[in-house]
This record gives C-alpha cells, sequence and structure tokens, in this order.
C-alpha cells in the first residue's frame, strides 16, 4: 500500500481565535499558497466566521469547516448548531470528538455516534477525532482506548466516500508542545487503519486519511508526513499565523510541480 492512493490533507483547526477580519486576511495569505500544493487544505473556524471565509474561499481548494455541531436536525437546543445550519452557512466539513469537546464538554463517543450520522446526512465530511491521555498511554491502554472511541463513533455509520476521515490526537500532545515520535504517530496509525479494515474493509481503509494532530509545526511537519500511514495534519496553534501554516503547506509545493 502506497500513499499515493490517499490524498495528503492539511488541517487547521482555530478553536476559539480570531474575528472575521483576521480570518480574511489570513485567507490573503493562504489562498495563492494552497493551489500550488499537492494537498487538500482544510480550516475548520469559529462558527461566526464561517459564512464569510467559506465566500471568500469558494474559488479556491481549501474548505472551510466547523469544529462542533448538535446531533439534532433543530429544535429547542440554547446556543447548539445545527448541521443544516453549517452547511447553509458554507461549511464543507465539521471536527468531530476533539479531545477537548470530550474533556471540557464531556461528550461521550455515543454523542460523537449521532453526531456523525447527522453530519452524513447532511452531506458534510466528518473529521474524527481519536486519540488517549497520557495515563492512558502510561497503562498501556492506547490500543484499546483507540479501538472503543474507533467502534462506538462508528457504529451504525455507512461509509460515503469523502465523507470520513480519522484525526489521531493524542491528548497528551495537545497544546503542550509534546508532539508524539513519528514512530508513535505511524504505530497508532496503522493501528487504527487496522480498525478501519475490519469496520469497513480493506479498499475503504486502505482510502481513508488519517491525520496526526498535537504540536504539530513547522520544524516537525516534515517527520511526520513521511511516514506511510501519516496522511496529514491537524494544526492548531500553529495553523494560526498564516506564515508558519504556509511553510506547513509548502513542504507540499515540490510534489505538485514535480
Ligand atoms: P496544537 O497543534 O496546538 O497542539 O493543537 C492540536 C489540536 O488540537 C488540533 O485539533
Amino acid at each position: 500500500m502506497t500513499d499515493a492512493a490517499r490524498p495528503c490533507v492539511i488541517a487547521g483547526n482555530w478553536k476559539m481565535y480570531k474575528t472575521i477580519d483576521q480570518a480574511l486576511s489570513f485567507l490573503d495569505i493562504i489562498l495563492p499558497v494552497a493551489p500550488k500544493c499537492d494537498c487538500e487544505v482544510l480550516l475548520a473556524v469559529p462558527f461566526t466566521i464561517i459564512e464569510s471565509a467559506a465566500k471568500k474561499a469558494e474559488a479556491s481548494p481549501v474548505l472551510i469547516g466547523a469544529q462542533n455541531m448538535n446531533d439534532a436536525s433543530e429544535g429547542a437546543f440554547t446556543g447548539e448548531v445545527a448541521a443544516s445550519m453549517l452547511k447553509d452557512a458554507g461549511a464543507k466539513f465539521v471536527l468531530l470528538g476533539h479531545s477537548e469537546r470530550r474533556t471540557i464538554f464531556k461528550e461521550t463517543d455515543e454523542f460523537i455516534n449521532r453526531k456523525i450520522k447527522r453530519a452524513s446526512e447532511i452531506g458534510l465530511l466528518s473529521v474524527l477525532c481519536v486519540g488517549e491521555t497520557n495515563e492512558e498511554r502510561e497503562g498501556e491502554k492506547t490500543r484499546e482506548v483507540l479501538k472503543q472511541q474507533l467502534s462506538k463513533c462508528l457504529e451504525g455509520v455507512k461509509y460515503e466516500k469523502g465523507k470520513l476521515m480519522v484525526a489521531y490526537e493524542p491528548v497528551w500532545a495537545i497544546g503542550t508542545g509534546k508532539a508524539a515520535t513519528n514512530t508513535i504517530a505511524e504505530e497508532a496509525h496503522a493501528f487504527i487503519r487496522g480498525v478501519l479494515r475490519e469496520l469497513y474493509g480493506e479498499e475503504v481503509a486502505n482510502g481513508m486519511p488519517i491525520l496526526y494532530g498535537g504540536s504539530v509545526n513547522a520544524s516537525n511537519a516534515a517527520t511526520f508526513l513521511k511516514e506511510p500511514d501519516v496522511d496529514g495534519l491537524l494544526i492548531g496553534s500553529a495553523s494560526l499565523g498564516a506564515e508558519s501554516f504556509a511553510k506547513i503547506l509548502e513542504l507540499r509545493q515540490n510534489r505538485a510541480n514535480t
């Protein structure tokens, strides 16, 4: 299996940062860079930015998406946002199951499962985030945790091409400056692909991008991308600066021109 069968995906997660003006200035720098790179570029932005960023990125290969949504189609859920509303605002994808949602907002695998089903009904690409805590890794529970998160979150989810990706984000590596090594990432990604194989079969598992996230920056990004099962990156703080994000995209630039 070579990585040629899967697209490379470079995704940014802006979390709760940026105003609309700041987002549009970021896009002024990134939009000319993205078409020269051999990768799909995704930006998960705050809800308030989706519409204006999606309009600005419309004719470009950059996809604008959300960082969360509710599982219900609509209803009396004060403060929540539905998948159809994200689509209406121009979102093409949604991050689901991010560890900050799981830990701070107590989201369960069952809730995330319902969200993935709703996103798929609406036609949004789901980027499902999974990953173990430091305690779980030290207790040698990483595989068990990953398997449980994947099987519960994907239970009954029908695979549709281009509508599902997985991001491996070890909780201990998020926002800590302590990225996983490329070996740790590759081992987890290969394991995740094995679970996807059990759930969806060889062809689907081999075609599904698995991204690594957790303290990725312009200096360490290349070491992850050379691993056979690491198909892309999900970047937090280093996606906030247009220059640092552009540097990461440029790692894929020569490939598009060769
Ligand atoms: P950092 O890149 O800031 O560690 O964040 C990773 C992340 O949570 C992306 O979803």
